[in-house]
């Protein structure tokens, strides 16, 4: 913890008085855990989205994996994902004793690139299917990602952690594919502290979700307290993990879940901002523009013959001016893990190497002041003059 206190920190919930006065009517309740708060939020997320299954969980990790579970994929399956993503989206493949398989992501955006996804389904027939991760809020390349689960007739899970409430052609990211899993940690668009929601059309897989949930259990706890039958009956169908989201959280997603417009054109507005102040800087290359972003992440990368300095210096030198700055993402194929396990080089996804060594992430969200933001952008203009090559 930064204890400065001009210090900016990189990211901030947006909380107010509607969160606070419903957690106190929880909490008076008497009923704190999954019950009839979370029911009003999977209901009210599922109207939003338009989807016809929503289920709460306590963490988007937790519903990828279940997603995974539920379309059947098990042991010595492969999936490929993007190696240009946080932990979470390729550690629950190997939750379930099945393989990840990286390819590189298209470097405009930082995405998983579909042309590279279909090099590895050519060359590996038995892949089950493909989580394209909406990296900072950019929207993947969604129509060739649908053309591949046609052609190869395969699953396809949007990691979607990063971009409620984004829409593209009229449909919101992650309500595209087989299933969508957002998350609502603490610095993402909309947050429950901890949290998560999976997004499905498909009724069965929702069904197989919501018993795995909670303990393979095939009566919701709930359910079990209120309704008619007998209050002890209930039968396990599974080994199934204890993913419930409680009311509490619910009740401070419900209201975020209200903000989540005023809260993206917030962060547009940010990011319009970071567009006019650092578009002219020549040591600096900016994220893509993109109207149907969620602008969960605002990442520029540094142009490293421009300055005298690395991206980690200059990481350093923002944060001594207290701006609070992050790396998104150390990708995963050069952690030790994947790196012992799948024996990964890093030259093996050479655009995603090349991104992780230029990139940072700027503070991104709508609680930062205009005088916050003014100060972020001179201390990144003082930065790249420090640095700056003299030619
Ligand atoms: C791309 C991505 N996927 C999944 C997750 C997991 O989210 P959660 O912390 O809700 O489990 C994260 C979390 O940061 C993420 O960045």
């Amino acid at each position: 913890m930064n204890l400065n206190t001009d210090f900016i920190p990189f990211a901030k919930p947006s909380l107010g008085k509607e969160e606070e006065e419903a957690v106190i009517r929880v909490l008076r309740s008497g009923w704190l855990t999954t019950g009839a708060e979370v029911k009003k939020f999977e209901s009210e997320f599922a109207s939003y989205t338009g989807t016809a299954n929503a289920l709460a969980v306590n963490s988007a990790t937790s519903g990828l994996h279940l997603a995974l579970e539920s379309f059947g994929i098990g042991p010595g399956d492969k999936i490929v994902t993007s190696s240009y993503t946080f932990t979470s989206t390729a550690e629950v493949i190997r939750y379930l004793g099945a393989d990840p398989v990286f390819a590189d992501i298209n470097p405009e955006t930082f995405n998983l690139s579909p042309l590279e996804v279909e090099k590895q389904l050519q060359k590996d027939p038995s892949i089950k299917g493909i989580i394209p991760v909406h990296i900072g809020g950019h929207p993947c390349d969604m129509e060739s990602f649908l053309e591949l689960k046609e052609k190869y007739k395969i699953m396809l899970l949007e990691d979607a952690a990063h971009s409620f409430p984004v829409k593209l052609n009229g449909k919101f990211l992650g309500c595209m594919g087989d299933a969508g899993v957002f998350s609502f940690y603490a610095t993402k668009t909309i947050t429950t502290g901890e949290g998560g929601m999976i997004v499905t059309n498909n009724n069965e897989a929702a069904k197989r979700m919501s018993v795995m949930r909670l303990h393979g259990i095939d009566r919701e706890a709930w359910d079990r307290y209120t309704s008619e039958k007998p209050a002890w009956q209930y039968s396990i169908v599974d080994a199934g993990f204890k993913y419930n989201m409680p009311d509490t959280a619910a009740s401070i997603g419900r209201e975020q879940l209200k903000k989540a417009a005023m809260f993206l054109e917030k962060r547009k507005k940010i990011a319009d901002f970071y567009f006019k102040e650092l578009g002219d800087l020549d040591f600096l290359k900016l994220p893509e523009q993109q109207d149907n972003h969620a602008w969960h992440l605002f990442m520029p990368r540094i142009i490293a013959d421009k300055l005298t300095a690395g991206r980690d210096e200059f990481i350093e030198n923002l944060i001594n001016l207290g701006i609070g700055i992050s790396v998104h993402y150390i990708p995963l194929h050069i952690m030790p893990y994947y790196k012992n396990k799948y024996g990964c080089k890093p030259e093996d996804f050479p655009e995603t190497l090349k991104a992780y060594n230029a990139v940072f992430s700027l503070p991104i969200y709508p609680d930062l002041t205009e005088e916050q933001l003014e100060r972020i952008v001179s201390s990144v203009k003082k930065t790249g003059l420090r640095f700056r090559r003299k030619i």
